[in-house]
């Protein structure tokens, strides 16, 4: 079984997607954080586009049971989950997330890595690209307020200081490029659930996933 969930930054999708996974007893995986990985890797060794492509080809990303996801390039095997959530990050993703060589690499190993197990895979494009054919589909928003709400709370966790106002801007200018990009925009799918979560809580969310999963 395969249940794709997209929507925009914040919506909720990989919080409310690792619980259903929990639930349901199947596997969760985060194709946003093999996106942010791949901008990682071109900010910490400042390569060029060309140089980027090659070494995302060559590399491999894994995620171990404790949902931590390693990277490894040339036989060396880094664990990248703490490093890929920041703000420098969160800037050059969708950059990186719009080169089509790029997409093609993550997609080839996100299909390798749902080959085996049932899975809950939440991005952008996995209802309309990723798994054209998913079982079922689920396209989550709220508005840029709230998400920018939920955001400022995940970086304080992290100790990363940013006013509500910068993370608006931040939010709404990734949309823009996630949703204006050539290759596997940001879209709704035409035959997904859409749930505006933007009053609701993460519960509210869970359950009725769950509810239109296990019939
Ligand atoms: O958690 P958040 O919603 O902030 O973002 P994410 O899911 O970690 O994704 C980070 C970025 O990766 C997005 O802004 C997109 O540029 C890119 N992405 C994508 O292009 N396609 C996907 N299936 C997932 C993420
Ligand atoms: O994956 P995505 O970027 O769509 O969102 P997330 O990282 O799952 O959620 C961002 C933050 O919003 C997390 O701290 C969630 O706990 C929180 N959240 C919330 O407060 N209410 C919801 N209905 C959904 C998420």
């Amino acid at each position: 079984m395969i249940i794709a969930v997209d929507g925009p930054a914040g919506s909720g999708k990989s919080t409310v997607s690792k619980e259903v996974a929990k639930r349901l007893g199947i596997t969760f995986l985060d194709s946003g954080a093999l996106y942010r990985t791949c901008a990682y890797i071109k900010l910490t060794h400042k390569m060029s586009d060309e140089e980027l492509i090659r070494t995302v080809r060559n590399a491999k990303m894994a995620f171990s049971k404790d949902g931590s996801l390693n990277l490894t390039i040339n036989d060396k095997t880094e664990n990248v989950s703490g490093k890929i959530r920041t703000p420098q990050v969160a800037e050059a993703v969708s950059s990186v997330a719009a080169m089509p060589e790029i997409r093609e690499a993550v997609t080839n190993q996100l299909r390798q890595m749902s080959e085996t197990d049932s899975v809950i895979m939440d991005g952008r494009d996995i209802g309309t690209c990723v798994f054209p054919n998913a079982d079922y589909k689920f396209y989550l928003s709220a508005s840029s307020l709230e998400r920018a709400k939920r955001r400022m709370k995940d970086y304080e966790a992290q100790g990363i200081e940013m006013s509500i106002n910068e993370l608006v801007r931040e939010i709404d200018e990734r949309d823009r490029k996630d949703s204006e990009r050539e290759h596997a925009p940001l879209k709704k799918a035409d035959d997904a659930i859409e749930i505006d979560t933007t009053h609701l809580t993460i519960e509210e969310v869970i359950s009725i996933i769950a509810a239109k999963t296990t019939n």
